[in-house]
């Protein structure tokens, strides 16, 4: 996630720069770039061209991204340079990394050796103390906290609870409707499961204050960092001030109860807030908190509903897709009771194949794409070096895609997921990253698109209006119309 978000900030702020410094160009002289770097590493630059300084391959880039044409970009210069190569990306020159040995040795490398520090735009809105601010202890420290709660042990109790927000999601956004924009409303589905999970926020006034000042702040993190009157950015800031005291009056009702012993309802923050060190203190204070809640906001919002939108738009257009997911879920649906109507972490278990497709989605079309970080000194890697201070790009779809590694690749194949096929070597399936910060949130998403997939099958049919509608990416995916579609309730027995 460190990744989008930093490749969102770069991104945007990137289009700005590109104005900036193409005035500043005129002043500044490229030497450090063109003479200094290659004298001092005599040779052991990975191959390829920082063009421009600042801008470099930024606007080539940002226009694949925004026409989904990013793994074709990224295979031409893989073609020409090999798997390393370096390039100016988004302000910074940058050494260019691909193939599962490249993703272990970025998901896993040492904090010492590579950092993910943000630019200050970033931490302005999403507060100095979030987890993808940290390294080291701190990072270990804040991570074992979130997983606490988002562990499927924990989890799987909450089954019904997303359940529930489900199913009040497609009775006020789907039920009698015609025509609807299916990627917003599934941004609010994400949003409402989060508050109702994770800060134990239920439907009220209180989220709805929410919602607004969340979308400020997202939006205000993806756009140019500029703060002046009216725009984004400042609406963003402006937002992150209302929402702290929000989610501080939240943490100290919730501290309260927790001291008075009234047992209150399970939740991320009472979990936080429940975890002592040695000296009986809480491990986290109450500024982590803050930051980290909101960080949880942002990983979980954007990520889940364009996996979830991506699936709504597949089994439009795949019949038969759609109709062994079906299959899959009236299975599960008929064989239950009206009692025990809400679905459990059981039923769950038994939806292997649309867990499938949905795997298979993520491998085709990647929520995250590119990944960032920062060497911390020089680094060796692949006969060359990484120069401390440069920027080290990842993409995560190009394993995705390469076809030594997975056969066909362009082709949607859920059946590579099965149970009996050989599973993809290490690090080259890495929807969801790897090592010490792989997303924490993957049960949750898993969870969250599980039911949504089984409400909507078991309860609606839909087709798409525009059968190819098309997203960019800024850089998460941003379908044009919202994902235009045409629905129409199930009848009782599951038919048209
Ligand atoms: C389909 C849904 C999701 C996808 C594809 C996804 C993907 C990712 C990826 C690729 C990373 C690692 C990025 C990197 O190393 O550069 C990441 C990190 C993260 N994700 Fe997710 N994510 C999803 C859902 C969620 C949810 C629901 C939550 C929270 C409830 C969440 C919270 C986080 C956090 C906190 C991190 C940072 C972890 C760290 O730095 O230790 N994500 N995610």
């Amino acid at each position: 996630m460190q990744g989008f978000l930093s490749g969102y900030l770069y991104f945007l702020a990137m289009e700005f720069m590109v104005l900036v410094t193409l005035l500043s160009l005129l002043i500044l002289v490229p030497t450090f770039f063109l003479f200094g770097h290659k004298k001092k590493y005599n040779g052991q630059l990975p191959p390829g061209s920082l063009g421009l300084p600042v801008i470099g391959q930024s606007i080539g880039l940002l226009k694949a991204l925004k026409a989904d044409r990013v793994n074709k970009w990224f295979q031409e210069r893989i073609r020409i340079h090999g798997p390393v190569w370096k390039a100016s990306i988004f302000g910074y020159p940058t050494v260019v990394l691909h193939g599962p040995a490249a993703n272990k040795f970025i998901y896993t490398c040492d904090g010492n050796l590579l950092t993910n520090t943000q630019p200050p735009s970033f931490s302005r809105i999403m507060g100095s103390r979030n987890i993808i601010e940290l390294s080291g202890d701190d990072h270990k420290r804040v991570r074992t906290a979130l997983v606490s709660f988002l562990k499927l042990e924990v989890l799987k109790q909450y089954v019904a609870k997303v359940d529930e927000e489900v199913q009040h999601h497609l009775q006020t956004h789907w039920e009698g409707k015609h025509e609807m924009q299916v990627q917003p409303l599934i941004k609010i589905l994400t949003f409402n499961i989060i508050c109702s999970l994770l800060f134990g926020i239920e439907r009220g006034p209180e989220r709805e204050k929410m919602l607004p000042l969340f979308q400020d702040m997202i939006e205000g993190v993806l756009s140019i960092p500029l703060n002046l009157p009216f725009t984004k950015y400042s609406r963003g800031i402006l937002a992150r001030k209302k929402l702290v005291p929000i989610i501080l009056q939240v943490i100290r009702e919730k501290k309260k109860a927790l001291e008075e012993q009234r047992n209150p309802q399970k939740d991320l923050i009472t979990s936080l807030l429940s975890i002592h060190d040695n000296e009986s203190s809480t491990i986290m204070s109450e500024d982590e908190i803050i930051d980290n809640i909101i960080l949880v906001m942002v990983a979980g919002y954007d990520t889940t509903s364009v996996l979830i939108t991506f699936l709504v738009k597949l089994l439009a257009n795949n019949k038969s897709i759609y109709s062994n997911v079906a299959k899959e879920q009236e299975e599960i649906s008929c064989k239950k009771t009206y009692e025990e109507a809400n679905l459990t972490w059981e039923d769950l278990t038994k939806m292997k194949y649309t867990w499938r497709v949905a795997t298979e989605m993520m491998r085709i079309d990647t929520p995250v794409t590119l990944s960032f970080r920062r060497a911390k000194q020089d680094i060796e890697y692949g006969g060359f070096i990484i120069p401390k201070g440069w920027q080290v790009l990842l993409t995560s779809s190009m394993t995705h895609m390469d076809d030594s590694i997975f056969q066909n690749p362009t082709m949607f194949d859920p059946a590579r997921f099965d149970k009996h096929a050989p599973p993809p070597p290490p690090f080259s399936y890495v929807a969801f990253g790897g090592g010490p910060r792989m997303c924490p949130g993957f049960e949750l998403a898993k969870i969250e698109t599980l039911v949504m997939m089984h409400r909507l099958v078991t309860r609606f049919s839909w087709e798409l209006l525009n059968k190819d509608e098309s997203f960019k990416r800024i850089p998460m995916p941003e379908f044009d119309q919202g994902l235009l579609v045409h629905v129409k309730p199930l009848k009782e027995d599951g038919v048209i």
